[in-house]
């Protein structure tokens, strides 16, 4: 079993990913849930995340991390996830409360009393560059950061780049350079595992947590569907299918490099095949990664009425 903490700005795929996580409380003991700004600010990203808790009613305490990147400003991406960071749903202001202690403290007292814990991050690397700054010992006792972030061959925010390394590219080198092994999930895995626009259809009508899924779904296949694509990536679902079944990815061992600048290239991930302690994937078995994330959703139907 996995131990693990998910560090993420929900966002729509976010929250699918999360959603896979809690469907296999068999393979991941979740620790705790830090959020951070990217998608959107770090309140608004923190709502969501609060929000979807109390529609299925479950109680994983939620840490605040970093408002910002290291170096940059905050970058919100009303295009990508709506005004709120997670338009679709209609879900009403959150009873509940983050934590009072921080994303950074929190890191700090688990990786203190445990070792081998799983990081999956979602987002902008921030909160783990200021660990790592503050407290750079705590690294061996992480077991591995497995993460969406990064682009092999061409960008979705300039041409080279992904989002969350371009939002805080000194944070990604800082966390790339730590010597941590590091699973990378770049966009070409995400759309190789993508789904079908017409498989959404099969979240109308069903439960709760597929009425939530139709609802992020609304907004978050429309980028698509403008286009006239037939298939969209799910991002950050894919470091999830890959912890439950990394047989089906084919990737390649080597370096990853973070450019820091140029309008074109800062947040570009340079990847170099050979020895390293970077594992970057590049393909994966489309349907596998949509039967896990299907069922998925089937049991938490089951669970949340
Ligand atoms: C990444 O950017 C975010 O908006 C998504 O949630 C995903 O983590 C994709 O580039
Ligand atoms: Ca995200």
């Amino acid at each position: 079993m996995y131990k693990i903490i998910v560090d993420c700005d929900p966002g729509h795929d976010d929250i699918m990913a999360l959603l896979t996580i809690l469907a296999h409380d068999e393979a991941f003991k979740l620790l705790g849930i830090c959020t951070v700004a990217g998608n959107n600010t770090l309140e608004k990203v923190t709502r969501n995340m609060l929000q979807v808790e109390e529609y299925l009613g479950i109680d994983i305490p939620v840490y605040m991390g970093m408002d910002k990147p290291l170096v940059k400003e905050a970058v919100p991406q009303p295009a990508g996830h709506g005004e709120s960071g997670m338009d679709g749903p209609v879900l009403p202001q959150p009873e509940m409360k983050a934590q009072a202690q921080t994303a950074v403290k929190f890191y700090k007292e688990v990786l203190n009393q445990e070792d081998k814990v799983t990081i999956i991050a979602l987002a902008p690397l921030t909160n783990l560059a200021v660990l790592l700054n503050e407290a750079p010992e705590l690294k061996d006792k992480i077991a591995q950061i497995v993460l969406m972030g990064g682009a092999i061959n061409g960008g979705n925010i300039n041409k080279y780049a992904e989002f969350n390394i371009w939002h805080d590219p000194e944070a990604a080198k800082i966390v790339f350079d730590s010597g941590i092994r590091m699973i990378m999930a770049p966009l070409e895995v995400c759309y190789a595992g993508g789904i079908m626009i017409k498989e959404a259809e099969r979240f109308k009508d069903r439960g709760k947590v597929s009425k939530l899924v139709d609802d992020l779904f609304s907004f978050y296949l429309r980028y698509a569907i403008e286009r006239g694509w037939d298939k969209t990536a799910i991002f950050d679902l894919m470091p999830v299918v890959y912890l439950l079944k990394p047989e089906i990815f084919k990737g390649q061992e080597g370096k990853v490099d973070i450019i820091l600048d140029g309008e074109d290239t800062q947040g570009q991930t340079i990847f170099e095949q050979g020895d390293g302690q970077h594992l970057v994937l590049l393909d994966t078995d489309r349907e596998e990664c949509m039967r896990i994330f299907f069922e998925a959703i089937d049991k938490l139907d089951e669970r949340y009425v």
